[in-house]
């Protein structure tokens, strides 16, 4: 029997996926019927983007499951007419992305690359940075990305500490969680990296209070979401010059307007949700492995949890 593939992303990405969706499909042998339009009465799954048009799900009555092509799906998981399953995008290419923003804005603000980049006086500053093993790393979030970007930090000899929701275990890394985790998390770390969805729990989780945790003089990288951090108390410690910087990916309003002060602030650094890309091939090929899974009555991968919100 023909499935039904809805792919109801942003205008444009049509464009970008039909080819590498249509291979995927291919791959397993599914005779699917792929469309940007549809029946809803006929559609078995949508390909979904949160900045779809598509808000209204009651219309399709066959739908067997949604899968998002966005990791975070924080603003599809509370839609009251979505009662379907829900499955947010890991990909190893999304991952490998994620790892090499992450290493590499690290690695910028342990070795003080900037120093070297801009030296306008032409000065001869012999400062060594310590080594990564003296330079400990607080990754908020110990997911599929959080985990990957915490172990190859690991593999650079970095001590990393990561915090998740649920108490958890790692081979290589000491896990912490709750508040108590966290405060020792934030105490203990010179670099703070935060990949956590946005969900009630975590919006202004690094507040003013919990940013006078962090040692003097440590760096935040932000790749989860923006509403992680409470702006102005984050303004309010680099001011201070309590935090150092903050390398933010992410932010309340995108794109970030531009009259934002994280524009002009001398120590922020601003990259334009780029830390990691949804890559087309290999994107569509976790879409389809969990259609292929759902056709054969085996349980999904990658489930949103609606009550927890990720
Ligand atoms: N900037 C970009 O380009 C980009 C690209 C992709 C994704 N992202 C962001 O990255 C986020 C993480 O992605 P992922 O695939 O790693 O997600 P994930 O696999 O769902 O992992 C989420 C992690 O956050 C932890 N967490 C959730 N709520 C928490 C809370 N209240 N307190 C403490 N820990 C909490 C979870 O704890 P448990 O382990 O206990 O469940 C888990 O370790 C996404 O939600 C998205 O916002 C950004």
């Amino acid at each position: 029997m023909t499935t039904t593939i809805l792919f109801a992303a942003n205008a444009g990405l049509w464009q970008t996926y039909r080819t590498p969706l249509g291979q995927a499909l291919a791959e397993p042998g599914i005779d699917a019927h792929l469309s940007d339009a549809a029946d809803p009465a006929a559609v078995d799954f949508i390909v979904y983007a949160p900045l779809s048009p598509l808000q209204d799900f009651a219309p399709f009555t066959r739908l067997r499951a949604v899968l998002s092509l966005w990791a975070g799906v924080e603003r599809v998981v509370g839609n009251p007419t979505l009662t379907v399953p829900l499955c947010r995008m890991v990909d190893p290419a999304l991952t490998e992305g994620m790892v090499e923003w992450v290493t590499g804005h690290v690695l910028r603000h342990h070795l003080g690359m900037d120093r070297h980049i801009r030296n306008p006086s032409r000065e001869w500053d012999h400062t060594c940075p310590p080594l990564a093993r003296e330079r400990p790393v607080a990754m908020l979030g110990m997911g599929a990305l959080g985990t990957a970007c915490a172990e190859a930090l690991v593999r650079l000899n970095f001590p990393v500490t990561g915090w998740s929701r649920t108490p958890r275990a790692h081979a290589a890394i000491p896990m912490l969680h709750g508040e108590a985790g966290l405060e020792q998390a934030l105490r203990s770390a010179s670099i703070v990296v935060t990949l956590l969805p946005r969900t009630p729990d975590t919006e202004n989780l690094l507040d003013a209070r919990r940013l006078a945790w962090m040692r003097i003089g440590s760096v935040i990288l932000n790749p989860g979401r923006g509403a992680l951090i409470d702006d102005a108390a984050l303004i309010a410690a680099l001011d201070a010059g309590r935090i150092a910087h903050a390398t933010l990916d992410v932010f309340r309003t995108e794109p970030l307007p531009i009259d934002h002060p994280f524009w002009v602030h001398r120590c922020v650094t601003v990259t334009p949700h780029v830390a990691a890309a949804t890559r087309a091939p290999s994107a569509s090929r976790a879409i389809v492995e969990n259609i292929r899974r759902a056709i054969a009555g085996e349980p999904l991968l990658h489930l949103v949890d609606r009550a927890r919100g990720y």
